[in-house]
């Protein structure tokens, strides 16, 4: 079979309700920054290197559009679309010329065992200036999806994709396709759906400084501050406008492949009674959970909402 994996996350794409409600939330607030537009569409970057992390189009309710991808090059490419295509999932055509508005580059579309639509690409502009604001997000750290059925995605990330599993809870799966302890985890749940995104602070301190900005322009923190088990990255998580979850996220471990030992539910268990390793977080709300479960940007509230968090086991052990 044809050789090429995914190095990184690059980018999310979401639908949201109201374009400039939510471009106000992810530039004032969040603190990306508009980088490109046509209609009804705004790219986001961060401080780093990626054209952007963000993109946001005006649909009729929220929804994930798309969880982009990275590769080296057009070879590795082409080669994870003919795997993507050999796995039989669906795959909208051969890798092509992207948008010269969006970052250009070579990429395609598909979708996960779970139908969720995802993209690979290579070769996007990238920004020669690194902003230097600590308090700021510098990239996609990672993106966890629900699925009821784990056991068709986990498979499909490894083989076709090229990740390799970091950690087990009861809960969630942990895949790493970089140095990043994770960059995807499936969260056994209903599904599929979108748990959260997770956007990288640089350190601790701009953490709670974006936190601060965050929670001062009229957002609560919907669970932490905290620090999670697996892959010990420090969490603050909101709910934006749109019912999505998004997660500022920091010292994120960084696994060396020679001597990491991914462990299981039994030792996550007797390691991690507490929801985070601090102890400052608690357990996640109710409130939380469903969001967590997709329930909000979905629309599915009432006695629906209520079955997604009786099926979400409890208490979220990322
Ligand atoms: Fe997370």
């Amino acid at each position: 079979m044809a050789n090429g994996r995914v190095t990184g996350v690059r980018s999310i794409e979401l639908g949201v309700r109201d374009l400039q409600q939510s471009a106000q939330f992810y530039s004032n607030v969040w603190a990306l920054e508009e980088v490109a537009s046509d209609a009804g569409t705004i790219h986001f970057r961060a401080t780093g290197g990626e054209h952007h992390v963000l993109t946001i189009r005006e649909c009729g309710k929220p929804a994930l559009l798309g969880v982009h991808f990275a590769a080296e090059d057009r070879a590795a490419v082409d080669a994870l679309c003919a795997k993507a295509k050999g796995y039989g999932v669906e795959v909208a055509g051969n890798p092509a010329a992207l948008p010269a508005s969006a970052g250009g580059g070579y990429g395609f579309r598909f979708k996960t065992p779970d139908g969720l639509p995802m993209s690979i690409s290579c070769d996007l502009v990238a920004h020669p200036n690194v902003v230097l604001d600590r308090s700021r997000p510098s990239k996609i750290s990672h993106v966890v999806l629900n699925s009821a059925r784990t056991e068709e995605q986990v498979p499909f990330f490894a083989d076709v994709l090229g990740f390799k599993l970091s950690d087990s809870t009861h809960m969630m799966e942990f895949l790493r396709c970089s140095a990043d302890h994770h960059s995807v985890a499936i969260f056994r749940n209903n599904g599929p759906s979108l748990n959260h995104v997770a956007y990288e602070l640089p350190n601790i301190d701009g953490l709670m400084r974006g936190t601060g900005r965050v929670k001062q322009s009229g957002f609560e923190i919907a669970w932490g501050i905290g620090r999670h088990g697996p892959g010990s990255n420090v969490f603050s998580y909101f709910i934006e406008p749109n019912g999505f979850v998004a997660e500022y996220t920091t010292e994120l471990d960084q696994i060396d492949e020679a001597t990491h030992v991914p462990m299981g539910p039994d030792y996550w268990n007797k390691v991690m009674p507490m929801p985070d390793r601090w102890g400052t977080a608690g357990a996640p709300s109710n409130h939380m959970r469903a969001a967590m479960s997709g329930a909000l940007y979905l629309g599915e509230e009432g006695e629906r909402c209520e079955d997604i968090i009786g099926r979400s086991l409890g208490v979220a052990a990322e």
